[in-house]
């Protein structure tokens, strides 16, 4: 290679990530009175905007010698990170080893074979400190892998650090900064919270919005502080069952949640409606957009500029998202479920407040109320929102084992015990939920599923459901 860089040419592939379009949605967000625009991060060379996460990891480990000739590098990935660690690692000489949990679509795992990575699959129904999580299966081949690198995007600062010095600030100079909001989904956190910390500096008007799926832990943490119980869910990328480090929860304004669902069809939306061959997390974040659009023109707020983060493409979904057998298998095509939704369930039992009790309520106040209902366990308010659950079982527990006093404070003894759900949850859910929780909160998501002509406010608690609620709806649909 003798002769200089030809006009026009890159001088290899990681030159050309980044430079990615932003567009704006022209159909599926017509209902609302402010503007979408979707950033592009398909269209880069890796096929993601983890492209830009990859490049800046090995950058980082490279200049503090953790990289050597010869290393491997191992990580815990859905894909796509690791598709960009491929890439630039076949650029750079590196072998790749990438432990991924088995939701994954066959054509994610193709895609980092043919880039020569090795790929280990791991059930992704377990806890992460299960020796069979991708988790702890990615710290053993660390720690058995001479000379190898754990790139550790939950964990490693230059995941949000190559947010905030590529995506951002490629989104500022395009936009001049002329937004108000920018949306994006939460995996571990890189996208949020470092694009969100450079716009929060360049301008702290504008509004961090995170979209989450249902059955991940950041939304009740967010709304409440509390860990509830995650569950398992379709959409590959975003959500997580723990906190990682990389994840600022604190610059996030707003936080909003979808279902798989409304997710895949947002998706399909997107490239029908507007040829943009986005993945599912793409449509989990117009999705989301919409409904943060949907809110300000509910609460009678001026509409806005909202930019959305479009992180991978259609083509690693097509035999799940965009294969219609797939998708009526799964129940996401039916706008029947014969199970029913959630709001079903509820409207099929006779009309019953929702008990609940405050965080000032003592024992003692909360044991009567327990005993007049015939109940074992209630959810516990603060301030009108959803704070936790007391359950008979840990009242004794604290009675009898601990000491305490009748006309105590339930506080020490709330727990995070419960799972959250939304009406238009399907019930076939419930199932896998209550493997894990003791009882099933339902929270409104606003003006988007008023089941009744009078609005019903975001995350007001509609309902409680527990496994004899379940058994009592199942068994009056056979009879
Ligand atoms: C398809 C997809 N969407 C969204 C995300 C979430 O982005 P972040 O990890 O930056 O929060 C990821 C992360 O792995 C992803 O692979």
């Amino acid at each position: 290679m003798s002769l200089p860089l030809m006009h026009g040419a890159r001088n290899n592939i990681t030159d050309a990530i980044g430079g990615t379009p932003i567009v704006r949605l022209n159909k599926v967000a017509a209902h609302v009175k402010s503007t979408i625009y979707v950033k592009c991060e398909y269209l880069n060379p890796g096929g993601s905007m983890k492209d830009r996460v990859a490049l800046n990891i090995i950058r980082d480990a490279e200049r503090r010698g953790l990289l050597t000739p010869n290393s491997t590098i191992i990580e815990a990935t859905s894909g796509n990170t690791g598709a960009g660690l491929a890439m630039v690692g076949a650029l750079r000489g590196y072998k790749c080893v990438f432990v991924m949990p088995d939701k994954m679509s066959n054509e994610k795992i193709a895609n980092l074979r043919a880039l020569g990575a090795k790929v280990v699959l791991c059930p992704t129904a377990v806890d992460p400190d299960d020796p069979r999580s991708y988790y702890e299966v990615t710290k053993r081949l660390v720690q058995e892998t001479p000379n190898s690198f754990h790139a550790n995007q939950y964990h490693n600062p230059a995941n949000p650090e190559a947010h905030y010095l590529s995506t951002a600030p490629e989104i500022w100079e395009q936009t001049q900064g002329g937004f108000d909001a920018f949306c994006a989904g939460m995996g571990t956190g890189g996208t949020i919270s470092g694009c969100g910390r450079y716009f929060k500096e360049k301008n702290p008007k504008i509004r961090i919005v995170g979209v989450d799926p249902i059955g991940s832990l950041y939304y009740e943490y967010v709304k409440t502080g509390r860990m509830t119980k995650p569950f398992s869910y379709y959409v590959e990328g975003i959500g997580e069952d723990f906190l990682p480090s990389t994840m600022n929860l604190k610059i996030i304004d707003e936080i909003v949640r979808v279902d798989d669902k409304e997710c895949f069809l947002m998706t399909r939306a997107l490239t029908r409606d507007e040829g943009i061959l986005a993945g599912g997390s793409s449509g989990a974040a117009v999705a989301g957009a919409v409904r943060y659009a949907e809110q300000l023109d509910a609460q009678g707020l001026p509409p806005q500029n909202i930019i959305v983060l479009l992180p991978d493409g259609a083509q690693k979904y097509l035999s799940k998202i965009f294969d219609d057998n797939w998708m009526r298998d799964n129940g996401f095509l039916d706008t029947e479920d014969p199970m029913g939704t959630v709001l079903d369930l509820l409207r099929s039992r006779s009309a019953r407040p929702v008990l609940t009790v405050e965080k000032t309520s003592t024992l003692r106040q909360v044991i009567a109320l327990l005993k007049e209902h015939g109940i074992s366990q209630v959810p516990v308010m603060d301030q009108g929102r959803l704070c936790g659950l007391v359950a008979e079982v840990d009242l004794l527990n604290h009675l009898l084992v601990k000491g305490g006093k009748l006309d105590e404070s339930i506080e020490p003894i709330i727990e995070a015990d419960y799972a959250t759900v939304t009406p238009a949850t399907k019930v076939r859910l419930l199932k896998t939920i209550f493997n894990d929780a003791k009882m099933v909160c339902v929270l409104s998501t606003g003006n988007a599923d008023q089941s009744s002509k009078t609005p019903v406010p975001q995350d007001a608690l509609m309902g409680v459901i527990t496994k004899i609620d379940l058994i009592d709806y199942l068994a009056s649909r056979h009879s």
